[in-house]
């Protein structure tokens, strides 16, 4: 018996919702939202998918009431106000940390043992933020950004290649933005063998610049932020967590230390396991990849400076 809510009824928390349901992830799916019917209704439509989709997850919608979420595993925060094109994901933080500081307090009220996903932007800083509100410990707050950066980066190198697809291994370290995310050419495979065997130095650099704005390219052509990438990389997550699968995957930690950096969330190589972050990997750097990172870093800390300034913190 596992139990997952997903506070945000929106494109990307339904999403996450139902890919979790149809893969029977977890044995109850709850949906939350302050829209009064919101989460009722599309989680009433995916309810009426069961035998179409050949699942029985427990689904359940609710408005505002988190009293039906108590005793969560998992929480996935998708609240908040998405990016509208030409809009950096930093640029939500005001709205979006009032509205995840509310959350936080009502997800640990009821669910005091769950680990919680941040996937709201600008999602390093509201990572931060979820850990420092909760007063959980640091494995049991997890942001999202790298496990959707590397799905991205994943499908560029497919199309610079010409590899398949399922072939094609890479990572995204560093922050969840525009000009902070790191996609790490020197890692990246196709099936074992480096994409540079089959790919030009032009072509993968226009993999990696893609990759970088690659939310703002959706965001640019359907008018509003992403969401069936972004709702499945959540549910990866989960899964991961639920079922202690241990997956290595790039996701926002908090550092004492690693990779040379302290007291903020950055996307990071790491171990999902049942136990949420259980283990940051190190992995080598370039010379270059190193310092791309200290300048990632910095750039997250002048977002975090933002909640004390703004005293969300
Ligand atoms: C994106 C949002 C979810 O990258 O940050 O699509």
């Amino acid at each position: 018996m596992s139990k997952v809510t997903v506070v945000g009824a929106g494109a990307v928390g339904a999403t996450c919702a139902n890919v979790m349901a149809c893969r029977e992830v977890a044995s109850e799916v709850v949906l939350v939202d302050i829209k009064e019917g919101l989460s009722e209704g599309k989680m009433l439509d995916m309810y009426q998918c069961s035998t179409l989709m050949d699942f029985d997850t427990k689904v359940v919608g609710v408005t505002n009431d988190y009293k039906k979420t108590a005793n969560s595993d998992v929480v996935v925060i998708t609240s908040g106000i998405p990016r509208k094109p030409g809009m950096t994901r930093e640029e939500l933080i005001g709205t979006n940390a009032k509205i995840m500081k509310g959350v936080v307090e009502n997800v640990i009220k009821y669910s005091p043992r769950a680990i919680i996903i941040v996937v709201a932007n600008p999602m390093d800083t509201l990572t931060y933020l979820a850990l420092k509100v909760s007063g959980l410990p640091k494995n049991r707050v997890v942001g999202m950004g790298g496990a959707l950066d590397s799905s991205r980066f994943k499908c560029y190198l497919a199309k610079a290649t010409g590899a398949n697809i399922n072939n094609v291994d890479g990572m995204v370290i560093g922050g969840h933005g525009d000009t902070t995310m790191i996609p790490l050419v020197s890692k990246a495979t196709v099936n074992g063998v480096p994409v540079s065997q089959f790919a030009s130095k032009k072509k993968l650099q226009e993999a990696v610049q893609n990759t970088m704005v690659g939310g703002a390219t959706l965001t640019k052509l359907i008018g509003t932020s992403a969401w069936y990438a972004p709702g499945a990389a959540a549910a990866m997550m989960v899964e991961s967590i639920l079922n202690d699968q241990k997956k290595l995957i790039p996701c926002s930690c908090y550092l004492e230390g690693e990779y040379g950096q302290s007291d903020l969330c950055i996307g990071v190589p790491a171990i999902i396991g049942r136990k949420g972050i259980e283990k940051i990997v190190k992995i080598d750097l370039t010379k270059e990849e190193e310092a791309m990172f200290a300048a990632s870093a910095a750039a997250v800390h002048k977002t975090n400076d933002v909640l004390r300034e703004t005293n969300a913190l």
